[in-house]
Parts: structure tokens; C-alpha cells; sequence
């Protein structure tokens, strides 16, 4: 059977009942693409949390020096924490070996959301052929692609990078499952040569940018296909780089 692909916007809007062979979580400004460059610089692994108490409990019992608490709310870094949401700041020197707790307003919703799917895996414009390679070489029937959104509402960003991955796995005989993919398709066509347009044109990129010079983040997470790194759920919760033959 074809692979079934169907896109989710934000993480209220997966379905209860059935559950997929696989899902990919997106969140291109910025837990994803900062997930992405953790790991690819580095880090030992990237354990997220919705909750904040949650988050500062597992954080507490782990090595000091083996430990970075990275995370936003309202685009901003969180009091106490080592590091915000930024994708450029997540660099070797400071990742190189750590597991970073990680919490994010949107983005580790949406792990959450999928923590019982079978395989899990994370996407963003860096990493997207690498993902599509990933998902290519299991003989997967159903695949969720689910976006992160902001508190609920649509996610533009989100939807371009489904329909960029997809656009992958489509060409290799997957099929669209539902509309909301079919527009994100359709996103993908109208952007696909200007990807940093259409962040700095979606809501939570026009918040960035109100909060003060984002310059550096949104040509991190524009840009596309620079990464081979696969983050996928090792355990609930747990994101690691896990080799692929490609
Ligand atoms: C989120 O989870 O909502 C985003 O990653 C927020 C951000 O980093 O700006």
C-alpha cells in the first residue's frame, strides 16, 4: 500500500483514535531547526517537556556539567535557563556532549502530543531530505506529519516545511491522506524559492521580529536541506541523532 501521508496543524488537531506508523513533528521557528542543530553539533541528547516543573526536576537530577536548560515562552528565553530558543546559539562548544532539557511554547506540545507513536521523529528546513530519506526506508502504511502552530492557532512556517517534506515523499509514490496537506503543498509551490519570505511573512515570524533583531534565526531556519541529522525518539521524550544509512 502506498504511504498514506496526512498533516495535522497543530497538536490539538491529532485524532485520539488511530495512530500512525510514524509521525514527524515540525516547528521551524524554532524548536525544530534548534533541535536539529543541537544535535548535529553535538549534544549527547534533547529531552523536551511541556511542563516546566517537569523539565526542572529531571534537569536537576542530571550531571551539572553534563546539562543545559534551553527554552522560550512568548519567543523569549525563560528565566534561569542556560539558553533560549535560538538555533545559533546552540553551538559545539556549549552542546558538545550535554543532554539539553528543553521547553518551548509550542513546539514540545506537539512531541508531547505524539510521545506514544511508535517512531518519532523531528523536521525542519535543515533537515528535511534527511527525514524524507529516513521515513523512505521503512515500508511505512501511515505517516502524520504534525505542525506546532502558536497557542492553537495556524502555523504558515509549519505548514511550508509539510509540504516540503512531503513534496519528497510524494515523488517517491506517497499520497496525500488528507486537505490539509493538500494546502501545505500548495505553500510549498508558492514559497519553495524564497523559504526565508515566508517565515518572516507568517504571524510568529512578524512577532520575532517585533521582539528585537532575529536576522541570524530566520536565515538558520530558512535554510534547507544543510543537515543529515535525523532527531528521533529514543524514548518518551528523548530526541537523539540515531545514524541512518542513506
Ligand atoms: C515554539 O515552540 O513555539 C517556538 O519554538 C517558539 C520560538 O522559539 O520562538
Amino acid at each position: 500500500m502506498a504511504l498514506q501521508i496526512a498533516y495535522f496543524h497543530v497538536a490539538n488537531d491529532v485524532p485520539d483514535a488511530a495512530s500512525p506508523d510514524a509521525a514527524v513533528v515540525i516547528d521551524v521557528l524554532r524548536a525544530t531547526t534548534t533541535i536539529a542543530w543541537a544535535l548535529h553539533n553535538g549534544a549527547e541528547a534533547v529531552q523536551t517537556f511541556s511542563d516546566l516543573d517537569a523539565l526542572r526536576a529531571a534537569a536537576a537530577a542530571w550531571p551539572e556539567g553534563s546539562r543545559l536548560l534551553v527554552g522560550e515562552r512568548g519567543g523569549q528565553k525563560l528565566d534561569g535557563f542556560d539558553l533560549g530558543n535560538s538555533p545559533v546559539a546552540v553551538v559545539p562548544e556549549l552542546v558538545q556532549g550535554k543532554r539539553l532539557f528543553m521547553s518551548t511554547t509550542n513546539g514540545t506540545r506537539s512531541l508531547q502530543r505524539v510521545r506514544d507513536v511508535s517512531r518519532v521523529f523531528t523536521a525542519a528546513l535543515p533537515n528535511r531530505q534527511a527525514v524524507a530519506e529516513r521515513l523512505l526506508q521503512e515500508p511505512l502504511e501511515r505517516l502524520w506529519i504534525v505542525g506546532s502552530g502558536w497557542e492553537g492557532a495556524y502555523s504558515l512556517e509549519d505548514s511550508f516545511a509539510a509540504g516540503a517534506l512531503a513534496s519528497l515523499l510524494i515523488a517517491q509514490g506517497g499520497q496525500v491522506a488528507n486537505d490539509e496537506l493538500e494546502a501545505a503543498l500548495a505553500l510549498w509551490q508558492r514559497w519553495q524559492a524564497d523559504p526565508e519570505a515566508c517565515l518572516r511573512t507568517a504571524s510568529h515570524g512578524q512577532r520575532l521580529i517585533g521582539l528585537g533583531d532575529h536576522d541570524a534565526d530566520f536565515r538558520c531556519c530558512a535554510g534547507l536541506d544543510q543537515l543529515r541529522v535525523v532527531p528521533t525518539q529514543v524514548e518518551p521524550g528523548v530526541l537523539r541523532a540515531v545514524p541512518f544509512t542513506h
